[in-house]
Formats: C-alpha cells, sequence, structure tokens
C-alpha cells in the first residue's frame, strides 16, 4: 500500500471506515479488519456517533485491543456532533475524546478531527481543548472535516498545534470540490462554487484531504457503481478502463481519486473483506491525465 510519512505520522493512501461496523458481527468486523491489516491499511477512521459508540466498542473488540496491538494502528477519531446541532465546546470536546478513548480501549488517539464545522464555536476554546488533550498525552494530531479554506484559516490562527487534515467527500459520483474550479467565471451551475477553494487552501497549507463515501452519489446512500439508470456512461468507461488494468470499476474509481496531485486519501466503507481488496488495488494504479478526464466527463461534467 502506498503510504507516505507527514510529521511523524503514518498516512496510507487507503482507510478504512468503521461507520458502517455496527451492521457486523464482532467475528466479521474481525476479518474486514484482518483484511485491511493485510492489505497494508493500518489507519482506521472513526466517529464517536458512528452507531452511538457501538462501532467503537465493536472495533476494539474485534481488533483484541491491547499496547501490542495498539502501537501498530493509526486510530483517528471525530467528535463535534452533538444533540442535533454542534458543539465545539472545550467540555463537549474533551468528553468526546474520553468517550472514545473508553470504547476503543486505548490511552491515546493518534488524530482527532472535529466532524462539522460549528457556526456558534469560539477558536480560543477548541484552542485550550486541544492544549488540554495534547499535554495529557490523549491526542497526537489534529484535524477538521467539511471544512471550508476560510473556516480552516480562522481556527487554524487560534491554535499552537498545525491542522494536518480535512475530511470531505469526494468521488467520481460527487466532485463540487473541483467543478466551479474547472468553469471559473462562467454562467454553469458546476461553476457556483460551495467549496470556495478549499482544494488550493489545502494542498497549499499542506492538509491532506480525505476523501470521505467514495462511492456514494452526492448525499444519497447508494454507490454509483453498478447503477446503470444515473451513471451508465460512467459505468461503461470504467468497465472498459479496468479491464485495461485489470482490476475492478471499483478499484478504478479509487485510482481516479489518487491520480489527483493532492496526494489524497481514500476513505473505503465497505463491510466485505473482498471488496476491500478489490478496491484498495486502485492504489497501485497511475492513470494518465486523459483518462483521468475521460472518467470525470463520463460522470456527467462538462469541460468548457
Ligand atoms: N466526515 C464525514 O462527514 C463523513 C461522512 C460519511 C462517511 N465518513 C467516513 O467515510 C467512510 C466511508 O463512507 P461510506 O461507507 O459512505 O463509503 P463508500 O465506500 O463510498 O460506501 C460504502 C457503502 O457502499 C456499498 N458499496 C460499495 N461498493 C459497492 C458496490 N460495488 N456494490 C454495492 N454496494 C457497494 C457498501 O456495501 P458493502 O458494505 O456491502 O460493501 C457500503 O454500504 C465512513 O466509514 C466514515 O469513516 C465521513
Amino acid at each position: 500500500m502506498k503510504c507516505w510519512n507527514k510529521e511523524g505520522l503514518s498516512m496510507p493512501a487507503v482507510i478504512l471506515g468503521c461507520m458502517r461496523l455496527k451492521q457486523l458481527s464482532v467475528h466479521e468486523a474481525e476479518l474486514l479488519i484482518q483484511s485491511a491489516l493485510e492489505l497494508g491499511i493500518h489507519y482506521f477512521d472513526h466517529a464517536d456517533i458512528y452507531g452511538g459508540g457501538i462501532c467503537e466498542s465493536i472495533f476494539s473488540e474485534a481488533i483484541g485491543m491491547k499496547p501490542s496491538v495498539r502501537e501498530k494502528i493509526i486510530l483517528q477519531g471525530k467528535c463535534g456532533i452533538h444533540n442535533g446541532g454542534y458543539d465545539f465546546s472545550k467540555e463537549h470536546i474533551v468528553n468526546a475524546v474520553d468517550g472514545s478513548l473508553k470504547r476503543l480501549r486505548t490511552e491515546y488517539l493518534d488524530v482527532l478531527l472535529l466532524h462539522r464545522p460549528d457556526t456558534l464555536m469560539e477558536p480560543e476554546e477548541v484552542a485550550e481543548a486541544f492544549d488540554s488533550l495534547s499535554e495529557q498525552g490523549k491526542v497526537r494530531y489534529f484535524g477538521v472535516s467539511n471544512f471550508n479554506a476560510g473556516q480552516i484559516s480562522f481556527l487554524q490562527d487560534a491554535l499552537s498545534q498545525r491542522l494536518l487534515i480535512n475530511q470531505l467527500q469526494f468521488g467520481l459520483a460527487h466532485t463540487p470540490l473541483i467543478d466551479s474550479g474547472m468553469s471559473v467565471n462562467m454562467k454553469l451551475d458546476q461553476s457556483v462554487s460551495r467549496t470556495e477553494g478549499t482544494l488550493e487552501y489545502c494542498r497549499k497549507n499542506g492538509i491532506t484531504i480525505q476523501a470521505w463515501s467514495p462511492f456514494r452519489q452526492s448525499y444519497a446512500n447508494v454507490p454509483f457503481i453498478d447503477d446503470m439508470e444515473h451513471y451508465a456512461e460512467l459505468n461503461q468507461n470504467l468497465l472498459e478502463l479496468a479491464k485495461e488494468y485489470g482490476i475492478s470499476p471499483s478499484a478504478l474509481a479509487v485510482a481516479w481519486i489518487l491520480r489527483h496531485p493532492a496526494n489524497m486519501q481514500v476513505i473505503l466503507g465497505t463491510t466485505k473483506p473482498n471488496r476491500l481488496r478489490e478496491e484498495a488495488a486502485g492504489a497501485d494504479v497511475t492513470l494518465s491525465r486523459e483518462q483521468w478526464y475521460r472518467l470525470y466527463k463520463a460522470a456527467g461534467n462538462r469541460i468548457p
């Protein structure tokens, strides 16, 4: 698995997302996690709200959490979604992390992300929470999720830790992150900026984008793979190119994300070991520019 090191944090191109672990028995979760580790995927994405905390508990039981296991993996947690809204108060952030540590049966998170921007946030209060978690050794690195450039910059100014990660939805059937940047100053629907230069801001500031729900059709909880009703052209092109590379269309969709020079990480959410293996193979393929744009257009986007 392609992997790079960022300020001492080991980052594989592909991450296992743990949001759907609640659908699995502990034994099934164990098989999934073991397959991930065999593939070199040692980075796991969690959130306190996944399954109301159940996903974290299943994970720690399935992996048989103990110090010798813990030191081989990267655990990323998220917090800040609370009580039907968002809560970046110091009290909530610190308590949420304590809850995750307990359920994950660990003394520290490698990475903590703020899950979705809280418009009521006081950056100084977040800074106090991060300092406290860092000083107590409960969190090693920090980042955000679903933040735009202005929000990251606003928060970063108050922090003593550098924000290393921004988690955003991105995949062939959900591309607002790049659409408006390729049709600047045009009267097209895709010219409307929904992310306000966030991709470029992240690249410029060395912030890794983690692409969540890479197979989902925008916010709908259905994959575009094999959906011939809505994504016939995309699926046909994926099939043709996948054959050339000897991988599956899903793996090609992963390769498409990883071809972007932003060096993103892809968060795979499958609950099936076989599908995980198949999708992760995309990390070994580098698409040409022509192939990359061909798939972008086949997904229904215009190149002006
Ligand atoms: N920061 C955020 O706001 C945020 C939001 C959402 C998710 N996330 C993170 O991102 C991770 C991934 O999200 P996700 O689970 O939505 O990602 P995903 O990998 O795009 O979707 C996985 C889902 O699609 C199904 N699927 C995938 N390929 C399929 C195919 N070829 N045919 C049929 N079904 C297929 C999977 O079913 P099977 O299980 O049967 O394979 C699973 O239900 C989550 O676990 C979480 O860690 C973050």
